[in-house]
């Protein structure tokens, strides 16, 4: 932790570092209050010439050091909280040096830490410099053999990447292991375990006919809850062969589960290490949404095999070069999976359900941090600290900028481009441009006179461009011309006077006519229901011909670029296309649209008129009764947009009138279409089919959530028993929470408590549905601060369990904005930042981004929230990561 204010790090100053180091030897003498690490390597001068050697080195104790076998003094080399200088006399060079770390007290979770009684690493970005002295940057890429020691009891499995050599009992009766991974990798790849485990294993045969074996590692007794981890494994490595052609290319892929973890998980060559999370799965204690987390989880670390681990980034401002990517992989995974099996119709609206999902989490995220102080483009320019920046940009705005480079390639030409990209760049730490550079020479040969120079602004601007749309129809000529018109207003500490040409938009859209029949569009020579316009310049126009009267727009299909969309229209139009559209993410587009404009005017202050409560009531009633709809997809169009979402359209944010809002029509929909919510819930009780997370299933269930929820929170009578029911009964978890949750949220004292007492007697033991536990009371419309500091004194509750923190004291900061949003709210949470900063920096500034958007609230939510923030700045010894947020907050 620094008390001063960090360097600003800028992507042009990039240098190559001076020296290559081909290999790392490196041993452990493990042990959880102090871990010995010895490491050896040969440095050679990449220009011959004789330079200072600098090893990044932080929070770890140099006990030895030596070049060529001589061993060095303090006089010899400089030695400062950042790390190591030394003076070599050639040009080429062994280096030996022993260090010491400390694992137990390390709570940061980055480095060498323990998790129960186990030693688990986590390197990036920064981490290895906190287990040894190293040049810890990702353009050094080497080969790694790892020797671990440790007690044979404590540690009986000691892995680290690649493949194991041998393991042997030592004469004092420790386990030594030696590992090497025959891959160059840079540091932050570098990973060891060390601990006691239920192991699962399948053998498979890869596309080349070669076995590779598969193992899942988990606490001991949760063995039982990693069929579906080692389920998805299997599916990844399928996926990638036959969607992508890549093999997996070791003969053993390994991950393994920690209970204590600062993110989802981590892509370490060989051997994934996962938050539990992620990765334990069970009908009893996990829900639907989170089977479906585990298996997108598991392909994204999967899936950085190759993108990622075989070609790498240069540096840390090219992070979005794997991020952006493997997202992008993971999303068309998880659709692919859901999609599996159907065609057509079915198959599209499969794939839109993972769409819609993951749009909403870009609008709920991504939307925010490009409209606050900060934004960056997902190629940032500076940064201070690299932790702050693995963010909603570089990895979800990133995977949407992957996806417009595949959107304008298509399918064929975009794996082309892929096959371009590892061939020039297998085993090379690269940038952004060297992937755009493959994308674009295979998009020149498609596309004779374009190129995608234009495209690669994306990866220079930040903030969320707006596309205003007008149309001119002309009856006469039969033509509509449609013009679209771009800009992307100057975001977060971005310069007023940086010009931000135009964006290459790729802009999807169809039509349909006044009835709701899907027009075929003609245009220059081509023809479609969906066509995607290259929209390049400010403001473009095109004329669409045999439109004999004026057509409805179907705008941006499938969102097919992260813009926000401006047209104006009538309530009808929306209320048309909620029923029509072909397109099923614009479908569903128009009906949140419908909902949010009702929404947000009676947050201002109108009351809505009957007319306009009238149009959403009967598309919702169209809707719930339109028996083509698959239930995943009901269950997501009947769904009204989130909290975080409505708020982010209001100016300024007046979060307790949005959640207001919202609930005013919630209990108007539960009402007015009460005996349809019966009928639905009724129907979907009936079949109870062996639990399954697949797509059928998890969509009757969280459309049987939903309605129970409209039952519920207009205050049916017969709702609270029909939830009591169905949390008695449940034999899943997704039923039994969706059940107390409706309690909590809209029951009774009563039902309150006894839900949340029962639950917890179910579930104490298991850690991960405590969390849920602890969550569920977080964001309840009950709750206050003070439950929650009573919460926190419970003796489940812990900080430096970064799930536990984020289950209840996030949870609250996020998602209970009429709890949050008063003064004593604002107080408790920069109190927490401040404590969690001691213990865990990089989670303390996740925390302390929740309000760097204060400016954008109302007055009196603003002046108290820069109080609190400047409360924050003034506490000393506050750690760099909470220092960049916090300045940046109050620029
Ligand atoms: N590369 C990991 C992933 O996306 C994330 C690691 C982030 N680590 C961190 N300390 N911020 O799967
Ligand atoms: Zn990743």
């Amino acid at each position: 932790m620094r008390t001063d204010t960090l360097p600003t790090i800028s992507r042009h100053d990039y240098q190559p570092y001076p020296y290559q180091i081909e290999k790392v030897r490196l041993e452990f003498d493990l042990a959880a209050e102090q871990t010995l690490v010895r490491l050896a390597f040969r440095a050679s001068s990449r220009d011959g010439q004789i330079r200072p050697l600098v090893l990044d080195g932080e929070d770890i104790e140099l006990l030895e050091v030596s070049i060529n076998g001589v061993a060095l003094t303090a006089q010899d080399y400089q030695l400062d909280e950042q790390g190591l200088t030394l003076s070599p006399q050639t040009a080429e060079f062994d280096l030996v040096l022993v260090s010491r770390c400390r694992p137990q007290d390390n709570t940061m979770l980055m480095g060498l830490y323990v998790s129960g009684k186990n030693l688990f690493t986590q390197c990036e970005a920064q981490g290895f410099r906190r287990i040894t002295f190293f040049p810890d940057r990702p353009d050094i890429m080497s080969r790694y053999e790892v020797v671990l020691r440790g007690d044979a009891k404590l540690y009986p499995y000691l892995l680290s990447n690649g493949n194991l050599l041998e393991s042997t009992t030592l004469d004092d009766g420790r386990t030594q292991a030696i590992w090497e991974d025959p891959f160059p990798k840079p540091s932050y790849l570098f990973a060891l375990v060390a601990g006691d485990f239920d192991v699962r294993e399948r053998e498979i045969k890869k596309a080349n006919g070669q076995p590779a074996l598969l193992q899942v590692y988990c606490d001991r007794g949760d063995g039982d809850k990693t069929e579906w981890a080692m389920e998805c494994l299997e599916h990844s490595v399928r996926w990638d062969e036959q969607r992508f052609g890549l093999e997996l290319d070791l003969d053993r892929f390994m991950i393994v589960a920690a209970r204590d973890f600062n993110m989802g998980a981590m892509e370490n060559k060989g051997l994934n290490i996962f938050n539990a999370a992620y990765v334990l799965a069970d009908a009893q204690s996990t829900t639907d949404a989170s089977f479906h987390a585990v298996e997108a989880v598991i392909g994204h670390e999967y899936f950085h095999n190759w993108t990622g681990n075989r070609v790498t980034c240069r540096d840390w401002f090219q992070l979005s070069l794997k991020e952006g990517l493997t997202v992008f992989r993971d999303q068309e995974f998880s659709a692919d999976m859901l999609a599996q099996g159907l065609d057509g119709a079915q198959a599209a609206s499969a794939r839109a359900v993972k769409r819609i999902d993951d749009v909403s989490v870009l609008r709920a995220a991504q939307f925010p941090e490009d409209a606050g102080p900060m934004a960056h483009p997902i190629r940032p320019e500076s940064y201070q600290e690299i932790s702050n920046f693995y963010t909603a940009t570089i990895y979800e705005k990133g995977a949407e900028v992957i996806r417009m480079q595949h959107t304008l390639l298509g399918e064929e030409n975009f794996q082309a481009g892929i096959r371009e990209y590892f061939k020039r760049h297998d085993g090379q730490a690269v940038t952004c441009d060297d992937f755009v550079d493959s994308m674009d020479s295979v998009y020149r040969q498609a596309k004779p006179g374009q190129s995608l120079e234009q495209f690669r602004r994306w990866y220079q601007q930040a903030g969320t461009p707006r596309v205003q749309v007008s149309l001119q129809h002309d009856p006469a000529a039969q033509t509509a011309t449609l013009t679209l018109r771009q800009s992307n207003a100057p975001a977060g500490i971005e310069n007023k006077s940086t010009p931000k040409p135009p964006l290459h938009i790729p802009f999807a859209l169809g039509m349909l006519d006044q009835q709701g029949t899907p027009l075929t569009l003609h245009l220059d020579g081509q023809q479609g229901d969906t066509l995607v316009l290259d929209f390049t310049e400010t403001e473009q126009s095109w004329t669409f011909t045999q439109i004999p009267e004026a057509p409805v727009l179907s705008l941006l299909r499938n969102f097919s670029a992260p813009v926000r969309v401006d047209y104006y229209r009538p309530d009808s139009e929306l209320a048309l296309l909620a029923r029509h559209d072909t397109d099923p993410f614009a479908r569903w587009e128009a009906a949140q649209l419908l909902a949010t404009r009702l929404i947000l005017s009676s947050a201002s202050g109108r009351t809505p008129s009957a007319a306009q409560l009238a149009t959403v009531v009967q598309t919702w009633h169209a809707l719930v009764q339109d028996p083509a709809l698959s239930p995943a997809y009901k269950a997501r169009i009947l769904s009204l947009p989130s909290e975080r979402e409505l708020l982010e359209q209001t100016k300024p944010m007046t979060p307790r009138t949005v959640v207001q809002a919202r609930r005013q029509l919630q209990r108007e929909l539960g009402l007015a279409l009460t005996p349809y919510w019966q009928e639905l819930y009724q129907y979907l009780s009936l079949e109870q089919a062996p639990y399954s997370p697949d797509a059928l299933q998890a969509g009757q269930r969280s459309l049987r959530n939903l309605a129970l929820n409209y039952l519920l929170v207009a205050g049916v009578n017969t709702g609270p028993q029909l939830a009591r029911n169905q949390y008695d009964q449940a034999t899943n978890m997704t039923d039994r929470m969706g059940a107390l949750s409706a309690l909590v949220n809209y029951g009774d004292e009563e039902d309150r408590q006894d839900g949340l007492d029962d639950f917890f007697q179910r579930w104490q033991d298991n850690p991960l549905v405590l969390d849920r536990w602890f969550s569920l009371q977080a964001t309840a419309p009950s709750t206050q601060v003070a439950q929650v500091r009573a919460l926190m004194l419970h003796p489940a509750f812990s900080m430096r369990n970064p799930n536990r923190a984020r289950s209840l004291i996030f949870q609250f900061c996020m998602n209970n904005m009429q709890a949050v949003h008063t003064p004593e709210g604002y107080a408790f949470w920069a109190e927490q930042v401040i404590a969690l900063d001691k213990l865990n920096p990089e989670i303390s500034a996740r925390l302390a981004r929740v309000f760097d958007n204060w400016a954008r609230f109302e007055p009196e939510a603003r002046d108290q929230l820069k109080a609190a923030l400047e409360r924050i700045q003034a506490e000393p010894g506050l750690s760099g990561n909470v220092a960049e947020i916090v300045h940046k907050a109050l620029t």
